[in-house]
């Protein structure tokens, strides 16, 4: 069912630092800061020859990284992103095998304009799971 990772997302607590870092330091290609105030951060796209990074920093006052930095005070990754043909048949498939799909279950609008759902961490080995449709 999944494709293609699409990207990794790391939340870090200050974004200019973890810009250089990438930029500099790894010698990657950075975008410009971009706020996505709909999602509570301000991301830079890492792009990479076969994915991307997201460097996500908290925008507003319920941003939904928030609680994690305040656990996690240097940062870390967030979540990881995969691709799917289909989103509402990868959730009903998901569903049925009983894995949690959070929120109320339908598909938003995610920070690349297209249609995403996020899975519960404890059913994907600890780990935040995004599926977006391509
Ligand atoms: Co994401």
């Amino acid at each position: 069912m999944i494709g293609r990772l699409n990207h990794v997302a790391i939340a870090v607590p200050d974004l200019e630092a973890a810009t250089a870092v990438y930029r500099d330091t790894l010698g990657a290609n950075v975008s410009a800061p971009q706020p996505v105030p709909e999602h509570g951060v301000t991301v830079v796209f890492v792009n990479l020859p076969n994915t991307k990074i997201e460097l996500l920093h908290p925008l507003g006052e319920n941003s939904p990284i928030a609680g994690f930095l305040a656990k996690n005070a240097s940062g870390g990754i967030h979540h990881i992103c995969y691709e799917v043909e289909d989103i509402l048949a990868a959730r009903d498939q998901l569903v049925n095998t009983g894995a949690r799909v959070l929120g109320d279950g339908n598909p938003r609008i995610g920070a690349h304009g297209k249609p995403v759902l996020f899975l519960h961490p404890k059913d994907f080995c600890g780990t935040l799971v995004e599926i977006e449709q391509i």
